[in-house]
């Protein structure tokens, strides 16, 4: 999709009784790393069920861009990797659209380069702080020789003759500083210390000892992690099957759940524990989810969900689990548009500075639609209307915001009237099929008339 789309509103209404099977797309953070480990690591990597999202192939563009080579032959991507070390610098700037993992990633995995790199985005990522993983990058010895006002895209990075290993703490609770960081380190000499006081999602981790890096984790006893990854070795190309995002899954999970006698399965989605928050919420709200055939894909965890629709109950959600369920509270937000009572998110900083301000953003859409709520510095408090009666009616504006849309739209297949997004272009950023799957199940989605 292009930066300037015209945008494209979109309606969901209240619909009959969701029924049926349905696959959801690969994970979007794990589809991202394949992009990147596979064009890095020597020799070939093959990738099944990757997500074709917008923001998975900006990935694959920038890596074919620094040497990788990157087809399609059937269902299988395969990659010829480059070698660790062996990027090229690339002759025109990086493009990642709305991709925040994708440009925050690449800049460490190009960073500690001795060449110059320049990333630049769409609206929405141009906003974003990119401080957060420029700071460890200067400490390496990286230059940012040009960056928009408050350390935002357009920029351009120059790395060092050779980069300087570093011990970095982690400031926030972010997958993507600590990867960023991880994977400066392995284009660095010496062993580079990443401590992560919260833990959060550790598919680089996992998938970089997979692709042969010498990567070691230390938990002391506040759960705090030590990461340790030895630069300048060697990586080899994988076999991958990506298994189906846990993120988008919270869509149809939660449309299943607030319309009245669905009962539908979600399969092969992803388990793994730091990114389970959404289940275990839902779960203690009293929604009915099965978790059925759990098993191991990969390396990871998977299962198929059964969910039929439910009396939800408001629950307080402890700051704690947010990073297990960071890109799932606007959807969760909508499920507590229908409980019982009032549902408290806590520990919501990190949802000022997504794809919008989603905290700010989801307050304002739930209000549009008649919807009580109360918007903290980093909290939520939504008080739910069971049956959805007299809700909806309202536009809600997106703000260039994937999950916003999704999440919307999924609250008016519930609600009494109508609700309208201003535009539904982002959502080919993480799940593409998410209309058309919508539609399968029974879901009342179309064009504003
Ligand atoms: C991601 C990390 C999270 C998440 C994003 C994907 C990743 O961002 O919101 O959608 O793949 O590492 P933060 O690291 O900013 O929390």
């Amino acid at each position: 999709m292009t930066h300037d789309a015209e945008p494209r509103p979109a309606v969901a209404r209240r619909s009959q009784s969701l029924k049926g099977a349905a696959r959801v797309p690969g994970d979007k953070s794990i589809s991202h790393r394949s992009f990147m480990f596979g064009g890095l690591a020597s020799g070939e990597t093959r990738i099944t069920g990757l997500l074709e999202g917008e923001d998975v192939m900006r990935t694959g563009a920038a890596m074919k861009a620094m040497g990788a080579r990157i087809e399609k032959k059937g269902d299988e991507w395969i990659i010829q990797g480059v070698g660790n070390g062996c990027l090229l610098e690339p002759q025109a700037p990086l493009d990642f659209g709305n991709a925040g993992t994708g440009s925050r990633l690449t800049m460490g995995l190009v960073g500690t380069y001795d060449m110059e790199t320049t990333f630049i985005g769409d609206a929405s990522l141009s906003g974003r702080p990119m401080g957060r993983v420029l700071e460890p990058l200067r400490q390496m010895g990286v230059q940012v020789i040009d960056a928009a006002p408050g350390d935002r895209m357009p920029l351009t990075l120059r790395g060092p003759k050779h980069a300087a290993p570093i011990t970095y703490r982690v400031p926030m609770a972010s997958a993507q500083v600590k990867s960023a960081v991880l994977l400066a380190g392995l284009n660095t000499p010496g062993v580079t210390t990443v401590i992560e006081p919260v833990m959060t999602r550790d598919h680089t981790e996992k998938m970089l000892k997979g692709f042969g890096a010498n990567l070691n984790v230390e938990t002391g006893e506040q759960g705090v992690r030590h990461i340790f990854i030895e630069g300048q070795g060697k990586l080899s190309g994988q076999t991958i099957a990506v298994p189906g995002d846990p993120s988008s899954a919270g869509f149809p999970l939660v449309a299943a759940l607030i319309v009245p006698g669905s009962d539908i399965t979600i399969e092969n989605v992803l388990m793994n524990p730091t990114r389970t928050g959404l289940l275990l919420t839902l779960q203690e709200m009293g929604g009915d989810i099965e978790v059925l055939n759990p098993r191991n894909a990969g390396g990871e965890d998977v299962a198929d969900l059964r969910v039929r629709a439910s009396d939800l109950k408001g629950v307080k959600v402890p700051a704690s689990r947010a990073p297990s369920m960071i890109d799932e509270y606007p959807v969760l937000a909508v499920a507590a548009a229908f409980a019982e009572g009032e549902t408290l998110m806590q520990g919501l900083e990190e949802l000022r500075v997504k794809e919008s301000d989603r905290l700010a953003a989801v307050a304002r859409g739930l209000e549009a639609n008649g919807i009580d709520c109360t918007e903290g510095e980093a909290t939520l408090a939504v008080r739910g209307r069971p049956g959805g009666k007299g809700l909806g009616g309202g536009t809600v504006k997106t703000h260039l915001d994937h999950r916003i849309a999704m999440s919307f739209l999924v609250l008016g297949l519930a609600t009494e009237k109508p609700v309208t997004i201003d535009d539904a272009n982002m959502i080919v950023t993480s799940f593409p099929e998410f209309m058309g799957l919508m539609e399968t199940l029974g879901a009342d989605i179309g064009q504003p008339v």
